[in-house]
């Protein structure tokens, strides 16, 4: 197994060799930096070109395929880090020393155990609910749960410690009952410590609101797994502390504990989605969080930008194309079609990579090993290998620089782990939710509420005509 792990870093660093040689052309970027507001920027619509903030979170740079986190490539990470150092890199800036990365995956654990979220939730019909509706009501939820602590009636009082009991719901595997009943009280209490401590308010909030994203990043994952077990016609599991978080979150899912192989897997697809720059859905966040709203409406709201099909809802219609093609015979009809009805091909084009998205170079070559071992998915590797040949080959690819993104090939690695279509763009969530609340964590400390204008091209002086006179 230690073997297959290395054969795997081996692929990563392949992939960032290759990446680095066929851009070594393009000019290294400069270090930017705004020395004094307002700046001058080329803007096109969607807000194509606007600088909304400085940010030490992370970069793309769409010409030399970079993807960078906190001055680390994203081939370094994938290939050595875990999901986890990523997480506490993107919040802190730096990665953890031993001990910090102890202490931080402990709570993360912790922080799976959701149980009054969980309770509520089931509350609703999540089994007609897609699980990206049900994870944005999930972390309405959370909210409900954590910052209730903040209101004197959510002061931690003895019955909580029995009480929270009630709040377990009914698992497959043996709940941990007592043990979480005590640690549910401790949780409240700590908080309530801490308000009542002479630690500066400032301190405190950002205390608070960097336990606000820890317990984010690990909710979001326990609520998919939760959701989709019951989408299953299953009842949810409780994460297990042998597993990693990556683990922990296939494990959620599919009730089954996974190898190595599959847990390093998704840990480096964790790894690989985590942060993004500007897209849509961190605007979102951030646009939510600048107005002072909380940091879970925040996430909320970046959940609900990337369930559109534009974002991360594309590697959902990527997978179905390429099952709909079916067979590489079919591929040169379909693009075709596709081509002269001028419709977008999922997975495919980026706003700023106008070269190789990064992300889909290691993730192609991942499913390629993964298929090795699962060759019911091998006609549908053979048709997206396919379909990439043909679009490459194309004047999308030549003139306009359309080349394949990270939704392409990460259905076809979710799909060899044995995951369903519906679950993918929720795994984007249960990574992407570390860069919102980074972002917004970041955002927040410099904060200034987003206005940008509209520009008016309606009319002017109307003159009112009352209902019954008009055509
Ligand atoms: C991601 C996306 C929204 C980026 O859009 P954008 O930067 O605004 O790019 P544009 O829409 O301006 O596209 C520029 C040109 O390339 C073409 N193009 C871009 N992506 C294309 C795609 N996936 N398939 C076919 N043509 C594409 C556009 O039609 C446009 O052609 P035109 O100049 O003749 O009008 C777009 O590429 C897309 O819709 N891709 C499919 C969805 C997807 O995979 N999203 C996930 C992104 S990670």
């Amino acid at each position: 197994m230690d073997k297959e792990l290395k054969l795997i870093q081996k692929i990563i660093i392949e992939a960032a060799n290759a990446a680095r040689e066929e851009t070594k052309s393009e000019p290294e970027p400069e270090k930017p930096s705004i020395s004094k507001w307002p700046i001058t920027c080329n803007v096109g619509p969607g807000l194509e070109g606007a600088i909304a903030c400085e940010s030490r979170v992370g970069y793309v740079n769409g010409a030399k395929g970079w993807l960078v986190y906190r001055g680390y490539d994203i081939f370094d990470l994938a290939a050595n880090a875990t999901f986890e150092e990523v997480c506490y890199l993107l919040l802190h800036g730096k990665l953890p020393n031993n001990n910090e990365l102890a202490e931080y995956k402990n709570q993360l654990f912790e922080y799976m155990h959701i149980n009054q979220t969980l309770r509520r939730l089931m509350g609703f019909p999540v089994e007609e609910m897609s699980v990206m509706g049900a994870l944005r009501l999930g972390t309405n939820l959370m909210r409900q749960e954590f910052t209730n602590m903040d209101l004197a009636v959510g002061r931690p009082k003895m019955i909580n410690a029995i009480s929270s009991d009630e709040d377990s719901i009914a698992m497959e595997n043996l709940p941990e009952g007592e043990k979480r009943a005590i640690y549910e009280f401790k949780i409240k209490n700590k908080a309530g410590f801490k308000k009542d401590t002479k630690r500066s308010d400032r301190f405190f909030e950002k205390q608070t609101a960097i336990e606000a994203c820890y317990h984010l990043i690990a909710g979001v994952s326990t609520i998919i797994g939760a959701v989709s077990r019951v989408h299953q016609g299953r009842l949810p599991i409780e994460p297990d502390p042998e597993l990693s978080h990556a683990g922990n979150l296939l494990y959620m899912i599919t009730g089954k504990k996974p190898d190595s192989v599959q847990e390093r897997i998704m840990d480096i697809a964790l790894i690989l989605h985590a942060d993004h720059g500007m897209n849509a859905s961190t605007f979102s966040s951030l646009v939510v969080a600048s107005t002072l709203a909380d940091i879970y409406f925040a996430v909320g709201s970046g959940i609900a930008a990337l369930s559109g099909p534009l974002h991360g809802g594309a590697n959902e219609a990527a997978m179905r194309d390429i099952r709909a093609i079916g067979s590489v015979d079919n591929i040169r009809a379909w693009v075709d079609e596709k081509l002269t009805k001028k419709s977008k091909i999922s997975g495919f084009g980026h706003r700023v990579y106008k070269t190789y998205d990064p992300r889909a170079r290691v993730l192609s070559p991942l499913a390629k090993f993964l298929i090795s071992d699962n060759k019911k998915y091998q006609q549908l590797y053979d048709v997206a290998k396919g379909l990439e040949k043909t679009i490459m080959d194309s004047s999308i690819s030549k003139d306009k620089k359309v080349f394949p993104n990270v939704d392409f090939y990460s259905g076809l690695v979710y799909s060899c782990l044995g995951l369903d279509d519906e679950l993918f763009t929720p795994l984007f969530a249960a990574s992407r939710v570390a860069g919102w609340t980074s972002r917004v964590f970041e955002y927040i400390q410099n904060n200034r509420i987003f206005r940008p204008r509209a520009l008016y091209v309606g009319e002017f002086n109307k003159k009112y005509v009352a209902v019954d006179q008009r055509d």
